[in-house]
C-alpha cells in the first residue's frame, strides 16, 4: 500500500487521524497544547504555521506532501448555545481570533492543495463569518448516525467524499439535560477536550469514504444539507435564529 500523510489540525486526541494511522499511513496532529496522542505530534500555535515554518518542520515527514487535511478549530465562540455571548466576543476580539483560526486553515489548504481537505464544526454562526466555506457545504452529521449513541450535530465543510457508511443507533439520553455530552458541564481543561474528543464511530465513517482504495480519493462536492436530521430544517448559517433557543448539544 501506497503511504500516504493526513495532516490533522486542532486535534489533540488525534482520534480523527486514528484510522489512518491504523491504517499504516503517516498522521501529524498539530494542537496548541501537548497531546496524549499517540501519533506524531507538534504543540504549535495554528497561527505559527506560515508557508517557511510547514517547509522547515513538516516536509520532510511527509514523503510525496501531505494528501489529506482534517481539521477541528475551536468551536466556542461560534455555537449557537454561546449566543448571548456573542456581542462581547465581537468586541473584545475573541471571534476576530476564531475566525483567523479558520482562514488560516484554508490558508494552508490552498497551500499545500491536498487530495481532500474538510474542516468540522458545531451548529452555529462560522459559515456567516467565514462566508468562503458557503461553497463547501455543511454537511450535518451527528454521531449515532455512525454507531456513537449520542447528539452533537456538527456540520462538515470541505471537498471530500461525503458518502461516508452510516450505522445509525438510538442516542441515548443520559439525564434530562440530555446526551451524556451535557453531563460533562463545566469549563475546566479537561472536560472541555472531553466533550470536544471526534467520535471513534465518525472517524472510522470519515476514513471509509475517503481513502485512497482505486488509486484516488473520490470528492463529491458541493453536498449541502445531504444528512439533515430526518425531520429538523435548519437553515445553513444560523445566527439570527438563536434567540428561538435551538441547542445545538442536544
Ligand atoms: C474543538 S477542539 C477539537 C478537538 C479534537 N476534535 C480532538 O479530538 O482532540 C479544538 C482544539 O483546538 C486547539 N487549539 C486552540 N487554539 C489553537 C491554536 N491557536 N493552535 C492550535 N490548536 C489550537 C485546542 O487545544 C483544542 O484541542
Amino acid at each position: 500500500m501506497e503511504h500516504k500523510t493526513i495532516l490533522s489540525l486542532f486535534d489533540h486526541s488525534g482520534e480523527w487521524a486514528r484510522p489512518y494511522a491504523e491504517a499504516g499511513h503517516n498522521v501529524i496532529c498539530v494542537d496548541v497544547k501537548e497531546s496524549g496522542s499517540p501519533f506524531v505530534n507538534f504543540e504549535v500555535d495554528v497561527m505559527d504555521m506560515s508557508i517557511e515554518w510547514i517547509l522547515d518542520n513538516i516536509w520532510d515527514l511527509c514523503g510525496d506532501g501531505i494528501d489529506g487535511i482534517l481539521a477541528g478549530p475551536p468551536c466556542t465562540h461560534f455555537t449557537v448555545s454561546g449566543a448571548q455571548y456573542w456581542k462581547a466576543k465581537d468586541e473584545d476580539g475573541r471571534t476576530a481570533e476564531a475566525v483567523a483560526f479558520v482562514e488560516r486553515t484554508l490558508a494552508i489548504v490552498d497551500f499545500i492543495k491536498p487530495d481532500f481537505w474538510v474542516i468540522e464544526n458545531p451548529v452555529g454562526r462560522l459559515p456567516k463569518l467565514v462566508p468562503d466555506l458557503q461553497d463547501f457545504g455543511p454537511l450535518y452529521v451527528q454521531p449515532h448516525f455512525f454507531g456513537d449513541a449520542y447528539t452533537k450535530k456538527t456540520g462538515l465543510w470541505g471537498q471530500f467524499n461525503p458518502d461516508m457508511p452510516r450505522n445509525d443507533v438510538e442516542p441515548i439520553r443520559a439525564c434530562d439535560a440530555g446526551s451524556w455530552l451535557m453531563q460533562l458541564g463545566g469549563s475546566s481543561e479537561k472536560t472541555k477536550a472531553l466533550r470536544s474528543v471526534t467520535p471513534a464511530g465518525f472517524a472510522a465513517a470519515f476514513f471509509a469514504a475517503n481513502q485512497w482504495n482505486d488509486g484516488q480519493v473520490k470528492i463529491r462536492w458541493p453536498f449541502h444539507d445531504e444528512m439533515e436530521d430526518e425531520g429538523e430544517t435548519l437553515p445553513s448559517y444560523i445566527a439570527d435564529d438563536a434567540a428561538d433557543g435551538y441547542d445545538p448539544w442536544n
